[in-house]
């Protein structure tokens, strides 16, 4: 019986710690930034642990004490009353002292933050729009500029900075397995900068309610060797792909003339709009409507169908389509990689 709760016990703990691991997680670093974040957060409740513990002491202590009967109440006993005073005092003292080295170690690690930006070689512009994130590699070269929507390539290992703004609420970029939080305001410029010490994939998660779909404002880090992360940014530099069935072919067609095009942009094709998500290169992407859903043919069709019952709130609209035009768009789309 014994062992079976033992077991039970090391069950619960070892699933509670699991919530610690993963991609999306504070308490498991993968960038200087979330260490220097993680260190702080495990010191800070550290050290507050043992401060509530030898608080819950004092306070036992007495408690469980047999109160002295005094032959004389009203007489002051002058001794007892100096031996008070100086825990009083020396509990304040190092109280003052606690809370001015934490202040002291959170400025040092405010300036380790900053320092991971001294370099940064690449600049990505991050704009948020309820509820999708959309991307700009900035370059000096204006031809080499690109904009993608929710998914975020970097070099791993290389500092990379990110300008933070938004188009229409205040939204918060949040990838805690690389580095803290910081709010996208409509009509200023946030600078946060990141580095991902080695190639992986980290989830990030809107961290500002900015409306019904909040919860489903996902977005994902894909750190990559420098090698790959340059053909990357070529591939997506191209144009869209030519549809090459005529399913596809008929879907392009669909596409263009269907209200598709007032919101999205696909490179190569008249479809120019840019209030919605780059789809250029949509089936190159993990995933459909920030996180939402994973890619793939039966998750288009879903999306492109039912978008208020997928993300209900979305400014996706329903557009009317038989069922072989979806099948045409959702094949055309599925090639654009
Ligand atoms: Cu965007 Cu919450």
């Amino acid at each position: 019986m014994k062992r079976l709760a033992w077991i039970a016990f090391a069950t619960a703990i070892t699933l509670f710690l699991q919530g610690c691991a993963g991609w999306q997680s504070a308490l498991d670093p993968k960038g200087p930034a979330a260490s220097e974040l993680a260190w702080l957060i495990w010191f800070f409740t550290g050290l507050c642990a043992v401060v509530w513990v030898l608080v819950m002491i004092a306070l036992a202590v007495p408690l469980t004490m047999r109160p002295r009967l005094h032959a004389e109440p009203l007489v002051i006993d002058a001794g007892a009353e100096n031996r008070k005073l100086r825990v009083v005092m020396t509990a304040v003292g190092l109280t003052a002292v606690i809370l001015v080295g934490l202040t002291l170690l959170s400025f040092f690690a405010n300036r380790t933050l900053a320092a991971i930006g001294s370099d940064t070689a690449l600049t990505i512009r991050v704009t948020g729009h309820q509820w999708w994130w959309e991307v700009r590699y900035e370059d000096a070269t204006p031809s080499r500029i690109l904009t993608t929507a929710n998914e975020i390539h970097i070099p791993a290992g290389e500092p990379v900075r990110l300008l933070l703004t938004s188009t229409d609420v205040i939204h918060s970029f949040w990838v805690p397995s690389l580095s803290g939080k910081l709010d996208l305001i409509p009509g200023r410029m946030n600078v946060l900068d990141i580095k991902a010490d080695k190639p992986g994939i980290y989830r990030g998660q809107c961290a500002e309610f900015c409306g019904a779909q909040h919860a489903n404002m996902g977005t994902f880090i894909i750190a990559e060797p420098r090698a790959k992360f340059d053909a990357w940014w070529n591939d997506q530099l191209q144009p869209a792909a030519a549809p090459t069935s005529d399913e596809a072919k008929a879907g392009e067609n669909l596409f263009l003339k269907r209200p598709c095009v007032m919101c999205h942009k696909i490179g190569g094709t008249p479809a120019g709009g840019t209030v919605a998500p780059d789809l250029t290169h949509i089936a190159s992407r993990q995933t459909l409507a920030a996180g939402t859903l994973t890619m793939s043919r039966g998750n288009l069709a879903a999306w492109i169908a039912d978008p208020q019952g997928v993300k209900p709130g979305s400014h996706m609209p329903v557009v009317d389509l038989s069922g072989d035009e979806l099948n045409a768009i959702v094949a055309y789309l599925e090639g654009l990689k």
